[in-house]
């Protein structure tokens, strides 16, 4: 547990020194927390939000796979750390603009 902290902790540090995105989607994933362990286009604690948008191109029912697991948490998809839930703190609304917005990354 200590070392999942410290790995999340390196994660928010390598993101206050670093990009600034211009969208607004990117903010809201900054204030719901997505930011902690994830970045567009690094692996941190979870994937590359990129990369994710890579790996389902053009797969319709994504999105909606994508809003369940962000709300629920899983793990396996890529790797074994989990991602916790997000929902309820998260709102669906938010969770579902978030998934958007990392399906339209290239
Ligand atoms: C505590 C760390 C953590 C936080 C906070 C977090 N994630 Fe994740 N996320 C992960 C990990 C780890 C995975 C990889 C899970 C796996 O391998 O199945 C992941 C996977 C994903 C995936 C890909 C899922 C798949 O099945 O391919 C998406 C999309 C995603 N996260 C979006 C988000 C969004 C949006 C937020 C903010 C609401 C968020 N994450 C917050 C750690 C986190």
């Amino acid at each position: 547990m200590r070392t999942f902290v410290a790995v999340i902790g390196a994660g928010a540090a390598l993101l206050l020194g670093g990009t600034a995105y211009a969208a607004d989607a990117s903010a809201l994933a900054q204030k719901d927390g997505c930011l902690a362990c994830h970045t567009v286009d690094k692996k941190v604690v979870g994937p590359a939000f990129k990369d994710v948008a890579k790996k389902y191109a053009g797969n319709k029912d994504a999105e909606a796979m994508l809003v369940k697991k962000v709300k629920d948490g899983g793990s396996g998809t890529w790797g074994p750390i989990p991602m916790p839930p997000n929902g309820p703190r998260v709102s669906d609304a938010d969770i579902k603009t978030l998934v958007q917005w990392v399906l339209s990354l290239k």
